[in-house]
Order: structure tokens, then C-alpha cells, then sequence
């Protein structure tokens, strides 16, 4: 059983709170709803504090008289904090650190795990102001977010931003305690590589190493060891429990997988690695001229399929490749598959992933049907990924 606060922000998707509140309660938990002013005009409080027996409060002001600070206590007595629906004005004022209404001081009070469940127009999630707050807020150590979700929105729009169910917001709930992958040992390559030209030119790609990164933080939240292997990337640190190891090229990363590989139970490779580096390095600037000029390129090692092959008729490390599309994804994903000899190829459109905050992806698997698509925040999308894997890294008895 937990103390679990339940914040509900004024989108239309608050409707579906009082499920949410009901099944959090079924699940055992102790449930203190908060609707925000808005919230109030979409769900009534009578219906939530039904649903969770308990007094629902929205006003910092209510309930003074008593000598109760609700927007402190609330907070900081909660082993959870979750928003549903999460409103584009409740994270930026969360990004923003107000404390204008009881819900947003909650925010700015708890440590325990905070997770949002985003819910607007696609217009909305989209815009940059939106991006910018989800990027902030996913900066913090205790923020998850399940969802939002691609469907049919209230407003009339088909498209991202949709809510997940109640059923998956409660699942995302237990899973903030969940320590599923202690004692494993997990590799994760992130970002893009840069291969030197000269001393000050490389040639790049556009990967932000935000989903390794994602992936790396939820494995060590649930009780991993992780080493996250990272190319050149504008990132924070990754947070506490990652250990982070810096590389520039393929062949540098080549090595680092080298001596690391055989010593870990899954090997994530998100990493945008150069199918290709200059075949020559100038130790000084090339200097321009006025004729075309032609770079030669040599192949660089396919790092997951030299994996493959050395790890063989072997089981581990699971081995799971990732590849970014602009078309043909499943088919693209599955000829990988064969060829690398992995066992998943986790895709996504680049229209729909690349430096973006949030992703799409589908699993394509050596054994078994295709699992997805999963779709939300990076954040959100690596905790269904690890949901689906952990099965497989459990130790055989
Ligand atoms: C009927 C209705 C539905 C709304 N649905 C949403 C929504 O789904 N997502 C959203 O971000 N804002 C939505 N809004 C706008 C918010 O209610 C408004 O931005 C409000 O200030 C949010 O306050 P809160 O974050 O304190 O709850 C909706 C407004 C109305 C009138």
C-alpha cells in the first residue's frame, strides 16, 4: 500500500480520473485527489472523493482553519505523485516552478516519483514552448510520464496527445517502485558519432542520444547496473546510478564494446554509428579552393552485426539493435534482423523520433510477433521497452 496524490488538470481527458482514482484504490493504495480550479469545471469532486473515500482538496486556502498545510503535507507525505490528465498549463507552470494554485506547489514540494500523463490538442504538445517544458521536466531525477498517446482526440483532431487509458496510467504507477531489473547488468550505446576531417570538421548525423539515454535512466531506476556508452551530444549528465562513458568514432566505440560486451546481460544499441569515416584525417584545417572537391570514405565495421557474430549460437547478451527509417520501416527492420542476428531491431520513422522529445517505435523480434507500436515521451517509450524485456533478462532458476 502507498499514499499516492492524484493531480487532475483541466483538460477534457479528466473525465477518465475518477477510473484512474478507482483502480489506484484497488490497487491498494491511498488516494488524495487534487483538481485543479479548471479540473473542477470538467470532473466533479463529488465523484472523486466517492471513488477514493477521501477528502478532495483543490484550494491552497480551504481548510487553514484546521492548521493543516495541505499543499506542503500532501506532498511530502506521498510516495507518489501522479497528474492525469496533465495539462499544457500545469507543465509550464511545473517546468516554470510556480506555485500559484495547490496543485503546482504539490509539485514543487515532493520528492518522491512524479509522473505525468500528458493530455491536448496536437497543435499543443507540439509546440515548442510545450517541448521545451517536457524537456526541463524531464531533467529531474523523480519525473516519469506515461503517454501521450496518437488516436482520436476530444477536440475533434486525430494525432498525438491523447491520454492513456486509466489502465495504463495505474500499470505506469506500480511500475515507479518496480525494481524488476536488479542485479542485471545492462549496455547502452546512445547518440551520434563524429568522425574528424580535419581539426575542426567531422562528419555527423542528427541522433540527440536522448533515447539511450532515456533507456539507461529507466534500467538503473529499476535497479540495473548500467554503463551508458555516449557520442558527442548537447545532454545533461545522465542521472545518478548511470555510468557514463564518453566516445567520439565507430572505431572508438568499437573498442569500448570490445572489452565490455560479454560482461553484461543486455546490450542496448541506439547509437547513430557512421556507416562510413573519412578515409584520411588532415592534421591541419583543409583549406578551400575553387574546384569541386571529393571526400573518400571508408566503410566503418558494422558494430551489431560483428556482435552477432561473435556472440553466436550464445543467449547472451541479448542483443537489441535499433534503426531509424524514412520509409518501408517493418521491412527495413526485419531484413536487419536476419542480418545483424540480433534479437530485436527496435524502429522508428525519422520524421517521428529524430531529436525529438518523443518517439514511436515498433519491436521487431527474432522470435515472436512484432510488439507496439509504443509511443510518448523517450522516457515513457524505454519503460515499455524494459517492461517487454525484462522477462528475458530474468535468470533461469
Ligand atoms: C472543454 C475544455 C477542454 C480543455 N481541454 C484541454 C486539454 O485537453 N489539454 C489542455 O492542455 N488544455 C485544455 N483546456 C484548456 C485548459 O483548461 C486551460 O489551459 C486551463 O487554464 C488549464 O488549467 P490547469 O492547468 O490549472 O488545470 C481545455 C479547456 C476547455 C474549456
Amino acid at each position: 500500500m502507498a499514499r499516492v496524490l492524484l493531480g487532475v488538470s483541466g483538460g477534457i481527458a479528466a473525465y477518465k480520473a475518477p477510473e484512474l482514482a478507482r483502480l489506484l484504490r484497488k490497487a491498494g493504495h491511498v488516494v488524495d485527489v487534487v483538481p485543479t480550479e479548471a479540473a473542477t469545471r470538467l470532473v466533479s469532486p463529488a465523484a472523486l472523493a466517492a471513488v477514493t473515500g477521501r477528502a478532495v482538496r483543490s484550494s491552497m486556502w480551504d481548510g487553514l482553519e484546521s492548521g493543516t498545510m495541505d499543499h506542503i503535507a500532501l506532498a511530502a507525505e506521498a510516495d507518489a505523485v501522479v497528474v492525469a490528465p496533465a495539462t499544457a498549463d500545469l507543465l509550464a507552470r511545473a517546468a516554470a516552478g510556480r506555485a500559484s494554485d495547490l496543485l503546482s506547489a504539490c509539485l514543487l514540494v515532493a520528492r518522491a516519483p512524479v509522473l505525468l500523463a500528458p493530455a491536448m490538442n496536437t497543435r499543443m504538445w507540439e509546440h515548442p514552448f510545450t517541448q521545451r517544458n517536457v524537456a526541463t521536466l524531464s531533467a529531474l531525477p523523480n519525473v516519469r510520464w506515461v503517454g501521450p498517446e496518437s488516436g482520436e482526440l476530444a477536440c475533434g483532431w486525430e494525432g498525438l496527445g491523447r491520454m492513456s487509458e486509466p489502465a495504463t496510467i495505474a500499470a505506469a504507477v506500480e511500475r515507479l517502485w518496480k525494481r524488476d531489473l536488479a542485479g542485471r547488468r545492462l549496455l547502452v550505446t546512445a547518440g551520434p558519432t563524429h568522425e574528424p576531417l580535419d581539426p575542426v570538421r567531422f562528419l555527423g548525423n542528427r541522433s540527440s542520444g536522448r533515447m539511450g539515454q532515456a533507456l539507461a535512466e529507466a534500467a538503473a531506476r529499476r535497479g540495473a547496473r548500467v554503463t551508458l556508452l555516449r557520442g558527442p551530444t548537447a545532454l545533461p549528465a545522465p542521472a545518478a546510478g548511470v555510468e557514463l562513458v564518453p566516445f567520439e568514432t565507430a572505431l572508438e566505440l568499437r573498442l569500448e564494446l570490445r572489452s565490455r560486451w560479454k560482461k553484461c546481460d543486455a546490450l542496448l544499441m541506439t547509437a547513430a554509428v557512421a556507416d562510413y569515416r573519412p578515409r584520411s584525417f588532415s592534421t591541419d584545417k583543409l583549406k578551400r579552393g575553387a574546384e569541386d572537391a571529393a571526400l573518400a570514405l571508408a566503410p566503418n565495421p558494422d558494430l551489431l552485426a560483428e556482435l552477432g557474430r561473435l556472440r553466436g549460437s550464445g543467449r547472451t547478451p541479448l542483443l537489441v539493435g535499433f534503426c531509424v527509417e524514412t520509409r518501408n520501416l517493418a521491412a527495413a527492420a526485419k531484413a536487419k534482423l536476419a542480418a545483424k542476428r540480433c534479437d530485436w531491431i527496435v524502429a522508428n520513422l525519422a520524421r517521428e523520433a529524430l531529436g525529438l522529445e518523443t518517439t514511436k517505435v515498433e519491436v521487431h523480434r527474432a522470435k515472436g510477433r512484432p510488439l507496439g507500436p509504443f509511443a510518448g515521451t523517450k522516457s515513457a517509450v524505454a519503460d515499455a521497452l524494459l517492461d517487454a524485456l525484462a522477462p528475458l533478462l530474468r535468470r533461469p532458476a
